[in-house]
């Protein structure tokens, strides 16, 4: 049966671990599931994600948003859409809210405008069920200080971070059918129990 499952949230969040347990449920369950990331998860997405995680640090607003959405554009075509239309469970680790909330309430560029780009870039494809995991935005900064190198995301200042919270809170209000915000700051199993409910609940509809 195809899904299509989005999942979101802060640095540090959970989302791989997350997902890893996810598939690996699906899996049991008997479900083909294709995992992907954003940016990237094509040849040429790939490509961008290392331009704009370690790109040069003066790559604009307007260019990193259209960025994000070539290679969401790509991967709509070559990977989701096929999957959907194989009947597979497609798991993503991040897609559009992030933009909507990095390059929209992060980097403050128009939502009007950001909506727009990224409609163009998706077309019909929308997630069934997007998984939003939350965490304090001080448990961010730790385990964002505790990775090696930092990105250029990475590095932005805790305004920057905070915007990011909020961008998310705002989103999961705004659209509660599809959004469900977990509190990831719990044991794994927790946040996993209330991760399969979701999943479980848009497989059955
Ligand atoms: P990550 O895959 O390690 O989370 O890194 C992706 C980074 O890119 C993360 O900091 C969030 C950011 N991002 C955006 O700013 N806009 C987007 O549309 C996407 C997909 C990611």
């Amino acid at each position: 049966m195809s899904l299509f499952i989005t999942f979101e949230g802060t640095e540090g969040c959970g989302k791989s671990t997350h997902i890893h347990k996810l598939t690996e449920r699906l899996q049991a369950d008997g479900h083909s599931v294709r995992v992907v990331r954003e940016p990237g998860g094509t040849e040429s997405g790939e490509q961008i994600r290392k331009l704009l995680k370690h790109g040069p640090k003066n790559l604009t607003a307007e260019a990193e948003l259209l960025l994000m959405n070539a290679s969401r554009a790509q991967l709509v075509r070559e990977v989701i859409r096929p999957a959907l239309a194989a009947g597979e469970v497609v798991l993503c680790d991040r897609f559009y809210d992030s933009t909507t909330v990095y390059q929209g309430a992060g980097r403050g560029l128009d939502a009007a405008r950001v909506q727009a780009i990224i409609d163009f870039a998706v077309g019909e494809t929308r997630p069934d069920l997007t998984i939003l995991l939350q965490i304090p935005l001080g448990i961010s900064e730790k385990r964002r200080a505790n990775r090696r190198g930092t990105d250029r995301f990475e590095s932005a200042n805790r305004e920057f971070f905070q915007r990011i919270e909020d961008g998310y809170a705002a989103l999961a209000k705004s659209e509660p059918e599809r959004i469900r915000a977990i509190n990831a700051d719990r044991p794994l199993n927790a946040v996993q129990a209330n991760i399969w409910t979701a999943v479980s609940g848009a497989l059955k509809s």
